[in-house]
């Protein structure tokens, strides 16, 4: 067995038949609109979200913030989430680009609820910003999943008080799939919705922005503004054509290996993991024992070939996150290891 490397979904690699692709894409020059693999990649992203149009943007951050730079007039005001990776995980990117200022919700649950849309919406007023956009996440950065009607009741609060809505979706098909739902119905939840073809479906770069199409057509020129337009991006596009037409199929696989290794690692002295909140590939857990150092934990997993993250997310809490380069074998040594490591303490 190779590395096994938890640290995030972020570190998957492309697949064999994504590198075939890769090279025997056919290219043009997509700043001209002529690179036939990513207008096909466009199409089919437009497609699976239920939108008109969709834009192939570098990482899940550019989609974020071509999506804001295209929903708001300077100075708006955005509500979002505390937690939700616009705001903390994107350097106050909104701020810098787009001139944002913020109205965050801070629910221990990290959801954003329509009673704080309304909340935190401005009263028409000289003195404050106007209300811009609401900014939604799906799945959640702490790896759970938003149920659809909360999702909606948020949006709806928002189109009633005559703001859009962009829903983050990085990891939309983990959220669809916890949900029992067509990644539609939580696109249809907001006017633009960025997700990643990189991250758990395998791709090596890349995201989509999804709307209407005069959306789009704002947000191609917004990309151009954050130096984001490519050249010969089919030659990404293909993999991300494979990431949406077959690696979405198994991302059941690190669904069930994230709560495998969730009820192993509770079963473990010294280790708390909260179960009910393993929705997706991601385990949060918390060391419950006196002597446990995180830098200490993670030379320990080092040594055997296991690569964590020994920087808590918020709450004291570490997360380990399955992906396709986890098999079930993997997780068997991992927790082998940890169970090791626990003893010692
Ligand atoms: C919820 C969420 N949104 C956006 C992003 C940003 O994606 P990228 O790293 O491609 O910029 C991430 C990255 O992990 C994410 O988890």
């Amino acid at each position: 067995m190779g590395v096994i490397d938890l640290r995030s979904d972020t570190v998957t690699q492309p697949t064999d038949e994504m590198r075939a692709a890769m090279a025997g894409a056919e290219l043009g020059d997509d700043v001209y609109g002529d690179d036939p693999t990513v207008n096909r990649l466009e199409a089919l992203a437009a497609k699976v979200m239920g939108k008109e149009a969709a834009l192939f943007v570098t990482s899940g951050t550019q989609g974020n913030q071509v999506s804001i730079m295209t929903h708001i007039q300077r100075g708006e005001e955005i509500i979002a989430g505390v937690q939700s990776h616009i705001i903390h995980y994107e350097a106050g990117a909104a701020a810098r680009l787009s001139g944002a200022a913020y109205a965050l919700a801070d629910n221990p649950d990290h959801v954003v609820y329509a009673a704080d849309v309304r909340r935190l919406t401005r009263p028409s007023d000289i003195h404050f910003p106007r209300t811009g956009l609401l900014c939604l996440e799906n799945a959640l950065c702490d790896g759970t999943a938003v149920p659809l009607k909360t999702m909606r009741a948020s949006s709806e609060a928002a189109w009633e008080l005559g703001f859009k809505v962009h829903l983050d979706g990085a990891r939309i098909f983990n959220a669809a799939l916890t949900l029992g739902a067509d990644p539609k119905e939580l696109a249809a939840c907001a006017d633009s919705v960025m997700f990643c073809v990189s991250k758990g479906l395998c791709a090596p770069v890349g995201s989509l922005v999804c709307g209407t199409r005069e959306f789009v057509e704002q947000a191609r020129r917004n990309r151009k503004v954050l130096g984001g337009a490519m050249r010969q991006a089919g030659v990404l596009a293909a993999a991300g054509i494979i990431a949406i037409e077959k690696m979405t199929k198994r991302l059941w696989e690190d669904h069930e290996n994230a709560r495998y290794l969730g009820e192993k690692l509770a079963r473990i002295p010294g280790i708390k993991v909260n179960e009910e909140k393993i929705h997706i590939n991601m385990v949060f857990w918390e060391a419950a024992a006196p002597g446990f150092d995180s830098a200490d934990f993670v030379s320990f997993l080092a040594k055997r070939n296991i690569k964590a993250s020994g920087v808590p997310r918020g709450g004291g809490l570490y997360r380990m996150v399955t992906h396709n380069g986890v098999s079930r074998a993997a997780v068997d040594a991992v927790v082998e290891a940890v169970k090791e490591y626990a003893a010692g303490l």
